[in-house]
């Protein structure tokens, strides 16, 4: 029997245990804020970023909004960052990626004080997530750990085969399925027997932006799949990095695309943002 990893379920559950944990903070007194910035109208990010105040919103946290144009230069965004940094009303800066070209990512996401990085992005918390300290984690392998623990599937021991090395989600995921004592395996574009090593794996994590590239011969029977892609298909439906219908039946469990990690990502997000107000503020 294969177990269909609700994403959606276990994301308004854990937002509902957030909004009544802010409600309750409100009570004593303590309320949550997080910075959004969007430079320019890419409507992606447009979508991504409404989704975001909307989340802030269902829970109790306030979003304030930094809708920049185009042209902002990476002086002027470094200004409001460095704003947000003293502003002791804020706990959490979003900063929306891709930024236009003209403006270095790595410079913007330094800026961000790592108490305030609740995108997990800032080197001290990727470092920290290495050697196992405190830190805020990068929302979507955050998310997928929450799924695996929400499912009641057993990291420990497991053979994990993360696809994708991705700052955002491949290392990072690598980096927590190992604290959960998996053991881990990365493949990425120049692995060259992927589809051996995919075979092998208990617990499959596909991050490879192809649309369903992973179809059964990647796949154990049995084993627990999750599929990180999201891509718009030829015949206009959304589907993931996986070949949903042709990998299901041979799995133990896996995320569906929409519905799977796509909701947790954001989930995680106002998470790491209560967390950011409780520890620092
Ligand atoms: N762009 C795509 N995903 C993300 C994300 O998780 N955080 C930010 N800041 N930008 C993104």
């Amino acid at each position: 029997m294969t177990e269909i990893i609700n994403g959606k379920e276990i994301s308004a559950a854990l937002k509902d245990d957030l909004k009544a944990e802010v409600a309750a903070l409100k009570g004593a007194g303590k309320s949550c804020c997080l910075a959004v910035i969007q430079v320019g109208c890419d409507p992606a990010s447009s979508v991504y970023v409404g989704n975001k105040k909307k989340a802030c919103a269902y829970i109790g946290i306030e979003s304030r909004s930094y809708e920049l144009p185009e042209e902002t230069s990476e002086e002027e965004l470094l200004n409001l960052v460095g704003q947000l940094n003293k502003d002791d009303s804020v706990h959490g800066i979003l900063c929306q990626l891709p930024l236009p070209k003209h403006i270095c990512e790595d410079h913007i996401i330094k800026a961000i004080s790592p108490h305030k990085d609740v995108d997990g992005f800032h080197p001290q918390n990727v470092g920290a997530l290495v050697i196992g300290q405190q830190g805020f984690v990068s929302c979507t392998p955050a998310g997928i750990i929450e799924l695996l623990h929400r499912s009641n599937i057993t990291i420990d021991g497991k053979h994990c085969v993360v696809v994708g090395r991705s700052n955002i989600v491949g290392k990072p995921m690598a980096l927590l399925m190992l604290r959960e004592n998996a053991t881990v395996t990365v493949c990425h574009s120049h692995t060259k027997n992927l589809k051996e090593i995919c075979k092998e794996a208990d617990i499959l994590i596909v991050a490879i932006g192809k649309p369903r590239f992973i179809n059964h011969e990647y796949v154990k029977e049995g084993a627990v799949v999750i599929d990180v892609g999201i891509h718009r298909g030829e015949d206009n439906k959304l589907c993931g990095d996986v070949d949903y219908e042709d990998v299901a039946g041979h799995t133990s469990a896996i995320t569906p695309v929409p519905g799977g990690v796509g909701p947790m990502t954001i989930a995680m997000l106002m998470k790491n943002c209560v967390e950011a107000m409780k520890l620092y503020s």
